[in-house]
Parts: C-alpha cells; sequence; structure tokens
C-alpha cells in the first residue's frame, strides 16, 4: 500500500497531527497540500517538509477560503482535516458566542471541505475526520469540546453512507503532544503531563506521529469505512474508580 503520486489535502497541516501526517504522506511519494490561518507556520512547516508541498493559507470556518484550496487541483484522492482548537470554559461561565468558534471548525468546516473537495474525488478517495477522546470522556471545562468531536464523530458516520464509495473515517486522539496542548498548558505543562501520564494505561501522552500514522492506515486501506479509530493508550477506558 502506498500514496505513490496521489494528491492529499491536510487542513490544518502547518502543525501537530496534520504537520506529521503531510511528513509520513510525502514519504510515501504523496503530492500534498497543507492548508491552515497563519501563512508563517505554513511558510516554517514547508521549510521543514521533503517533497512537493504546496501551502494555501485558509481558515476552514470560511467557506470561499475552504474553495480556494482546492481550486489548482483537478482529481483528490485524501483529505484529512485536523483544523481545530479547543473550546475552554464552563457553560455557566462563559459567554455563549466564545464556544461559536469550536462548533464552526468542526461542523461547518468539515462540511465546507467536503462539498469543495468530494467533486474532484476519484471512487477511491477518503476524507478523514478529526474527533477526540472527549467524545467519550468528557472533564468538566470541555462540554463545547466534547461537542464538537462528538459531531465530527456522528458526521463521519452518515457521511460514510451519503458520500458512498468515498470512504469517510475519523481518528480519536487522547492526549497527543503538539504544539496545540504545550500552548495551552504553559507553565504548567510537565506538571500536567505528569499527571494525566499516570492515568492513561500506557503511562505516557501520544506523539503526533503515532496519530499520523492512523491517519495514513485509514488512507490506503480501501475497506475500513464509517469508522472511528482511537489512538489514546487506552485512556477511553479508564474508570473513576
Ligand atoms: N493534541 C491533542 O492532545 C489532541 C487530542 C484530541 C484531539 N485533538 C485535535 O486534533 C486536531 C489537531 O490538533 P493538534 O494538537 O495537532 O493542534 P495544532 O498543533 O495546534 O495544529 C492545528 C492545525 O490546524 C490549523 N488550524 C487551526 N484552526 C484552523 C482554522 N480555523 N482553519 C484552518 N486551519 C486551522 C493550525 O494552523 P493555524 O493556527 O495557522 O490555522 C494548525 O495547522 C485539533 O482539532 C485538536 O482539537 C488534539
Amino acid at each position: 500500500m502506498s500514496l505513490q503520486g496521489q494528491n492529499i489535502v491536510i487542513v490544518g497541516g502547518s502543525s501537530g497531527i496534520g504537520f506529521e501526517t503531510a511528513r509520513l504522506a510525502l514519504q510515501q511519494g504523496a503530492n500534498v497540500t497543507i492548508a491552515g490561518r497563519s501563512e508563517e507556520k505554513l511558510e516554517k512547516a514547508k521549510f521543514h517538509l521533503i517533497g512537493n508541498v504546496w501551502t494555501v493559507v485558509a481558515d476552514v470556518t470560511d467557506e470561499t477560503s475552504v474553495n480556494q484550496i482546492f481550486e489548482r487541483l483537478d482529481q483528490i484522492d485524501h483529505v484529512f482535516i485536523p483544523a481545530g482548537g479547543l473550546s475552554m470554559g464552563k457553560i455557566l461561565d462563559t459567554d455563549p458566542d466564545e464556544f461559536r468558534q469550536g462548533l464552526e471548525e468542526r461542523i461547518f468546516g468539515a462540511l465546507y471541505v467536503v462539498r469543495a473537495a468530494v467533486p474532484k474525488m476519484p471512487k477511491h478517495g477518503s476524507i478523514t475526520l478529526i474527533s477526540g477522546v472527549r467524545a467519550d470522556r468528557p472533564i468538566p471545562g470541555t462540554t463545547m469540546t466534547t461537542v464538537g468531536v462528538a459531531a465530527a464523530e456522528a458526521l463521519t458516520r452518515s457521511l460514510a453512507l451519503e458520500l458512498a464509495p468515498i470512504r469517510v473515517n475519523a481518528v480519536a486522539p487522547g492526549w497527543t503532544d503538539t504544539p496545540l496542548v504545550s500552548n495551552v498548558l504553559g507553565d504548567n505543562y510537565d506538571a500536567v503531563i505528569r499527571s494525566v501520564s499516570e492515568k492513561i494505561p500506557v503511562k505516557r501522552i501520544g506523539k503526533s506521529e503515532e496519530v499520523a500514522e492512523a491517519v495514513i492506515m485509514l488512507m490506503n486501506n480501501g475497506f475500513i469505512n464509517g469508522e472511528v479509530l482511537h489512538i489514546d493508550g487506552g485512556e477511553r477506558h479508564v474508570s473513576a474508580a
């Protein structure tokens, strides 16, 4: 199995899990387009990637901007959509408008990408969405993240039928060492990671490339469809007892 010569688009490919997926796809000989909001981050990512890489500045919450990602390409074989941040804050303490961005990214963003990409996808094409362990293991203060990633899982199952024979899957990472996590935790990074690692059955958090390997597998395996693949070291099964 190989992605040799295939066109892959990663919306949210300039950092973390998306960047590692770009790196692995390039190793398999794919042509990779990475998109994100920051031109600086995209250029930095391109500098560190080896192979056929294109960058497009785009915000997944803006349909016109999403359409521009796909304009240059006649055929798109596989799409991965890791774009998104964390929606933090307790419902009673947070202005509801602050939660809009997360839902725009995870629900409408995914729909904009699907609408732009699918008309150019061959029968063997695939789309991979991003979920997360919070879909099954909510923690107080991240309710709207839970809602967003659970919606991604619902979209996965529904789109797998609606877009057939194009396959639609999702990866659901647990704690993964990426710039998103280090930015959110700041100075508390070491203490928090030590504490959560104790609770995860494998006793550590994940690496971006471990999630990226799963995404590449989902692109390559033509019979996995409508699936949510958990890459969380077993955190989903940890009981409070
Ligand atoms: N790391 C974890 O522990 C973890 C666990 C579960 C799920 N996830 C999910 O996995 C995904 C990737 O996370 P990560 O940890 O790899 O984060 P990351 O390092 O911050 O990477 C996020 C990527 O998405 C892009 N992006 C963010 N918002 C965007 C938007 N509105 N439009 C277009 N691009 C956007 C970012 O570039 P710009 O900022 O320049 O736009 C960047 O390229 C996220 O959806 C995250 O919620 C992460």
